[in-house]
C-alpha cells in the first residue's frame, strides 16, 4: 500500500467528510457527537465547510494521504498557519459552525468552544505558529504510516519556517505526536457524564518547539 501526500482540492470534500466520520466512529466522544452518520450522497454542512476552507482560506492546508494502488483517500490533516494575532471576531467565527443533521449539537458546540478557547490561550500569544487542527486516518488503514506522513508534512513546513507547532491531541493521537517531538503542555478534560457518557475524555495540549530552539 504505497502512500503519497497531496494537497486537497474542492472535489475532495465528500471523501474528506466520509473518512472523518469513519475515523471517529469508534471514538467514545465521536460517538456522542455524531450518533448518526449522514448518507454519503447528501451534501452536508461538513462537506460545504471543507469546500470553503479549500477554496478560500489560504492559511489552512488540507493534506490527504492517498493509496497509490486503489487511489483511495485514507487520511487527512488540517494544518493552519497563524502568522498574525486574530481579532476577537475571527476567534468567534471559528465557533460558528453549522452541523450535519443528526449531530449532537450541544456536545459538538461545547467541544468546539473548548478547543477554540485553548487555541486562543496558546496560539493567541504566539502568532508565528503552525497548528494541527485535525488529523485522522480511516480505520481500515491505521497503523500503516499514514498518520505519521500527514503529521510530518506540517513538521517539515514548520522547520522550514522555523516556527513551533501546536495541537490538542485525542487519547489515540497523543502517542504519535510524542514520537514526533511534541511535548505535553496541558490538558483539556471533558466530563462525559454531562453528555450521557462515563468518565473523563482528556485532550492533551502539545507544542513542538522550533527545531533550533
Ligand atoms: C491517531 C491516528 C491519526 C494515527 O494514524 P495512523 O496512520 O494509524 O498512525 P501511523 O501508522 O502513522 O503511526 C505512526 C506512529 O504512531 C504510533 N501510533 C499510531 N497510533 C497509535 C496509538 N493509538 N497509540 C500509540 N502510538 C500510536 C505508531 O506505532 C507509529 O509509530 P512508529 O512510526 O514508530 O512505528 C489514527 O489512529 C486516527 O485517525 N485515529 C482516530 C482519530 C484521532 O483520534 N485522530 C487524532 C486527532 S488529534
Amino acid at each position: 500500500m504505497p502512500l503519497i501526500l497531496q494537497e486537497c482540492v474542492e472535489e475532495d470534500a465528500d471523501q474528506i467528510a466520509e473518512v472523518l466520520y469513519a475515523a471517529f466512529a469508534e471514538d467514545v466522544w465521536g460517538r456522542i457527537m455524531f450518533p448518526q452518520r449522514p448518507p454519503p450522497d447528501v451534501d452536508t454542512p461538513t462537506k460545504r465547510h471543507y469546500r470553503r476552507l479549500i477554496s478560500s482560506e489560504p492559511s489552512v492546508f488540507l493534506v490527504k494521504a492517498v493509496d497509490t494502488e486503489t487511489h483511495q483517500m485514507v487520511g487527512v490533516a488540517r494544518w493552519e498557519l497563524n502568522l498574525k494575532t486574530k481579532s476577537d471576531a475571527e476567534w468567534d467565527a471559528k465557533m460558528a459552525r453549522e452541523w450535519d443533521e443528526g449531530t449532537n449539537t450541544t456536545a459538538t458546540d461545547f467541544l468546539i468552544a473548548s478547543v477554540v478557547e485553548k487555541d486562543r490561550e496558546f496560539m493567541g500569544a504566539t502568532p508565528h505558529l503552525l497548528g494541527l487542527g485535525l488529523l485522522y486516518v480511516h480505520p481500515d488503514h491505521q497503523r500503516k504510516g499514514a498518520g505519521r506522513m500527514l503529521a510530518e508534512w506540517g513538521l517539515d513546513m514548520a522547520d522550514k519556517k522555523a516556527i513551533p507547532c501546536w495541537l490538542q491531541a485525542t487519547p489515540q493521537g497523543a502517542g504519535l505526536y510524542r514520537k514526533l517531538g511534541f511535548e505535553d503542555v496541558g490538558n483539556m478534560d471533558i466530563d462525559m457524564s454531562n453528555f450521557g457518557g462515563k468518565g473523563v475524555y482528556r485532550y492533551v495540549c502539545m507544542i513542538r518547539p522550533t527545531k533550533d530552539s
